[in-house]
């Protein structure tokens, strides 16, 4: 079977080599690695570890060492090829078919190599000889320092159709073709593909040359200012980054890696002595380069030119990210200042700038959240709820659960926080009101918080002396009494709720004249006073019902509540428009149904979740009643 290596990069990228080996071994966290008692030897302190970016496992105490595939071959005892498919149903990939030409095509690769090495030797010769007086001249206007001009390889690709073939006797045109070294026109004629350019050697990620960029020394219409080789049997754009055979070392040095658009960039910063950059080649990063990134750091940070098409690319590169994202792993953001690149801004304001911007990189969510509410106006509701909508979509498409619900909760506080900033107060307080009125025992009956009506007081007395105590709803709300100052928070949810469920509305406007009676008379502590007077009636089933909650903590289970409340009504009910549109659109209602059905299964198992972590508490409860 052929089982490239490129096939077993991608195999290992997507198995998680701590949940491989804790099938079989017990594992604890040893800082960004896994440790425990070694499996290929006995031992009584653990000397194993295992480490997930790098992806593999090794013992100090016997010297064991291996990836996923050596894993279930030496500790499972599979043979090779079962270890692979194996893997490949954890890892959701399909095992190569048999291919007999393969070795030869490797023979062919290894070949192809010696002919972009010669290139490149015959470039470098080029750039110190005669004709390559310019291209010296020009490098050095660009400020590259000698040292950094030999380790990058510049070469020069003289201005001569036929200067390959002549320099390269050794190699057939199939072979420099091959290479990506040459080119044919309509008429069949071969000719040099670069010509009177600046010449970069791209390199694999063991630094053999594979590919070549090359610049023009001066701007010209209609010629490409950067050329870079084809796709070939040795070179994929999409799986190779710019420099990664050196920025690897130095990232593992620096615990970081700095991703910019172009490699004169990378070389740029290596000048300043910045070695830890790598550049994709002239298309947005792919997933593929995600993983290799991923695989150095937790973080990587991109960096984009601060303006519209910059941004646009900042957000490619976040879209492509999010359904990859995993717990420790993201991307940081820096946004350089409009129309500068990392070479434009260390020649106009020094490496420090440089430096500064890369020490305080945006996170992933904060970039999306401003790039999003930056994208459109948002004069009117109709606005408003498009950038929720926006946002939603984002959500939808990250693949880990946790992460997912926490982007969801995030960005919705954000939107809330913007779609719903606190109204200017209605009425001033009476003078001599606030200080009496702000604490007091509030044991089944409501604070007497100025402004609020009778009414209102009346409802929510009601709620805090238990009324119907049994449903999420309920304590939901009861909850949000007890902590008004969360009810902010969820503004937008609850307004979904009072239309959901017709029997909250007036509770929940209550609620709401609650909030605006804190926001124009700063907190009220109604908790603080309760909890030297537990009410002998609240459900301390709910952590956040229950006296003994830490604050904290008892808002958070509240939020989730809130959450669970409104997003699972809101799933059926695009779930029931789904399933009605069936007739008109079978295939998309089908999809849709699909999609939807998977989400509300996990919201149920949330629920459910929930539901366990309350039963826990009442528990406790129980015992001291
Ligand atoms: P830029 O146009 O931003 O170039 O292209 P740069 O890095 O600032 O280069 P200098 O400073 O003008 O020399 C960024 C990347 O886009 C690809 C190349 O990979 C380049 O590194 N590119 C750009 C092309 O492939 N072809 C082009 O014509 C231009
Ligand atoms: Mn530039």
């Amino acid at each position: 079977m052929a089982i490239t290596p490129q096939w077993k990069d991608e195999l290992r990228a997507r198995i998680t080599l701590s949940s491989l080996v804790q099938r079989s071994v017990k594992l604890t966290r040893a800082g960004r690695e896994w440790k425990g008692c070694c499996p290929f030897h006995e031992e009584k302190t653990p000397s194993f570890y295992v480490n997930d970016q790098k992806q593999f496992y090794h013992c100090f105490g016997c010297g064991a060492h291996g990836d996923a595939i050596s894993w279930m071959v030496d500790q499972q005892g599979l043979q090779f090829m079962d270890a692979v498919k194996e893997l490949a149903g954890i890892a959701g990939m399909e095992v190569p078919a048999p291919d007999p030409g393969m070795a030869k095509r490797a023979e062919a690769r290894a070949s192809l190599i010696d002919v972009t090495e010669a290139a490149q030797r015959f470039f470098v010769e080029a750039l110190g000889g005669p004709g390559g007086g310019a291209a010296r001249e020009y490098l050095t206007r660009r400020g590259f320092s000698a040292a950094v001009m030999r380790e990058f390889g510049f070469g020069w690709a003289p201005d001569d159709r036929q200067a390959l073939p002549k320099a390269l006797p050794q190699f057939g045109e199939d072979m420099l073709e091959g290479a990506g070294m040459r080119a044919a026109n309509e008429k069949g004629e071969r000719y040099d593909r670069f010509r009177g350019r600046v010449m970069l050697p791209i390199q694999d990620a063991r630094g053999r040359v594979i590919a070549f960029g090359g610049r023009i020394l001066d701007k010209r219409d209609g010629v490409a200012k950067y050329l870079n080789s084809p796709d070939t049997e040795l070179f994929d754009k999409g799986r190779t980054l710019y420099n990664l055979h050196r920025a690897a070392p130095a990232a593992r040095q620096s615990g970081r890696v700095v991703v910019v658009e172009g490699y004169m960039d990378v070389i740029a910063l290596a000048n300043e002595g910045i070695a830890d950059a790598v550049a994709p080649l002239g298309t947005a990063l792919t997933e593929m380069q995600l993983e290799l990134l991923w695989r150095m750091v937790e973080v990587p940070v991109l960096c984009f030119d601060g303006d519209a098409a910059g941004q646009r690319a900042a957000m490619r590169a976040i879209t492509r990210a999010l359904p990859l994202l995993a717990p420790m792993r993201s991307l940081g953001i820096v946004r350089l200042p409009a129309g500068l690149d990392p070479d434009d801004l260390i020649k106009a304001q020094g490496k420090g700038a440089m430096e500064k911007l890369l020490a305080a990189p945006s996170s992933l969510i904060d970039t999306l959240w401003e790039f999003e509410r930056d994208a459109q106006p948002l004069a009117t509701p109709e606005a408003k709820a498009g950038l929720k909508a926006r946002l939603m979509a984002h959500v939808e498409t990250i693949a880990d659960p946790e992460i997912k619900s926490l982007y969801r909760r995030e960005l919705s506080d954000q939107f809330s926080e913007f779609a719903y900033p606190p109204r200017a107060p209605r009425a001033a307080p009476a003078p001599g009101q606030r200080n009496g009125q702000q604490r007091g025992a509030w044991k089944g009956a409501p604070p007497a918080l100025p402004g609020l009506s009778d009414e209102a007081r009346a409802r929510l007395g009601a709620l805090m002396g238990g009324g119907q105590r049994d449903s999420l709803l309920s304590a939901v709300l009861a909850g949000l009494a007890r902590y008004p100052s969360q009810i902010r928070r969820h503004t937008e949810p609850l307004s979904a709720l009072a239309r959901i469920r017709p029997e909250a509305a007036d509770t929940i406007e209550s609620l709401f004249e609650v909030a605006e009676t804190l926001d124009s008379h700063g907190p009220v502590a109604i908790c603080s006073a309760t909890r030297s007077q537990p009410a002998p009636s609240a459900d301390i089933r709910y952590a956040f019902l229950d006296e003994g909650t830490d604050p904290d903590a008892a808002c958070e289970e509240l939020a989730e509540a809130v959450s669970l409340l409104v997003e699972r009504p809101a799933l059926e009910a695009a779930l029931a428009a789904t399933i009605a549109r069936f007739d008109s659109d079978p295939e998309g209602s089908f999809a849709e149904q699909t999609r939807l059905r998977t989400q509300l299964m996990a919201v149920e198992e949330r629920l459910k979740v929930f539901g366990r972590r309350k039963a826990g508490a009442g528990h406790t409860g129980d015992e001291t009643a």
